[in-house]
């Protein structure tokens, strides 16, 4: 049995828009060939015009979005997800007999890599599962680990916005592409609430498109953790050659990635 990690850009959503892409093709051609004769040419240029417009617009994601999923693709040449993976978990160090938090884990794949890496220490993949992500789920984690031989790892529903542990609760905490799903809400209280549950001198490893738009002053916040005594925080841009080109990162709108880590 091999792990399945699926695609954070998953086949249904390209399916989807190719689905809508052929329907505007049909309807683009009625547009054409359908119309009323007795109907004003403005209006009939109009209809043509939204008609064509949909067409471009529905082609062109459909286009965008494989070349995400075939970049993202654990299969495929670029293999920018395990890249990703890879790196972060390479930052996230716990002590044997300790435990480490995945926040959103979706497939597993950063909990499994951190678990790998600590293999006397447990991690903890907590997601909450089936809303945009809809391949993901615990069984899925589950198979993964069993499929990639790794024990010391466990999975359960959770919220990022209220992380059901109480305070300093683990040694290290760790997070990929999570936060930004989160609309409406404050980014860096998000990071609080998971830095809420890591121990003092517990490792953190947070990495997610932090720019201004979405996450305000990163650089701001970075100084406000070390004035509280946390250490080595670094903030780390990932979108300038350490897991992506520039731009290659602003193709793929992820431009802004970025890579939180240091020690409370
Ligand atoms: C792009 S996927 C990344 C999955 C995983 N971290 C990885 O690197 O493969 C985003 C994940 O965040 C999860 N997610 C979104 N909002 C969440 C929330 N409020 N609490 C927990 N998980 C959340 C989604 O369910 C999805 O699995």
């Amino acid at each position: 049995m091999k792990p399945n990690y699926k695609n954070w850009v998953p086949n249904g959503m390209i399916a989807g828009f190719a689905a809508g892409t052929a329907v505007l093709a049909a309807a683009n051609a009625a547009a054409w060939t359908l119309l009323d004769e007795d109907l004003p040419e403005s209006v009939k240029l109009g209809i043509r015009c939204a008609a064509g417009v949909s067409l471009a617009g529905c082609g062109a994601a459909t286009v965008w979005l494989t070349f995400l999923h075939n970049s993202f693709s654990y299969h495929g040449k670029r293999q920018l997800s395990k890249q990703i993976i890879e790196g972060t978990a390479d930052y996230v160090s716990i002590p044997d007999g300790g435990t480490g938090l995945d926040v959103g884990c979706g497939s597993g794949a950063l909990t499994i890599a951190c678990a790998r890496r600590n293999p006397h220490a447990t991690m903890i993949g907590v997601d909450r599962w089936g809303k945009e992500y809809a391949s993901f789920s615990q069984k899925l984690c589950e198979k993964n680990a069993k499929a990639e031989h790794v024990e010391n790892v466990s999975f359960q529903k959770g919220d990022a916005v209220h992380l059901d542990f109480p305070d300093e609760a683990f040694d290290a905490v760790t997070s990929n592409y999570v936060y930004h799903n989160i609309s409406g809400k404050n980014k860096q209280e998000l990071l609080r609430e998971t830095l809420r549950v890591l121990k003092k001198g517990g490792t953190f490893a947070i990495h997610d498109i932090m720019s201004k738009a979405r996450y305000g002053d990163m650089k701001q916040f970075v100084e406000e953790l070390k004035e509280e005594g946390y250490e080595e925080v670094r903030l780390i841009p990932t979108d300038h050659g350490v897991f992506m080109g520039q731009d290659e990162a602003i193709v793929m709108a992820l431009n802004g990635s970025s890579l939180l880590v240091g020690k409370k």
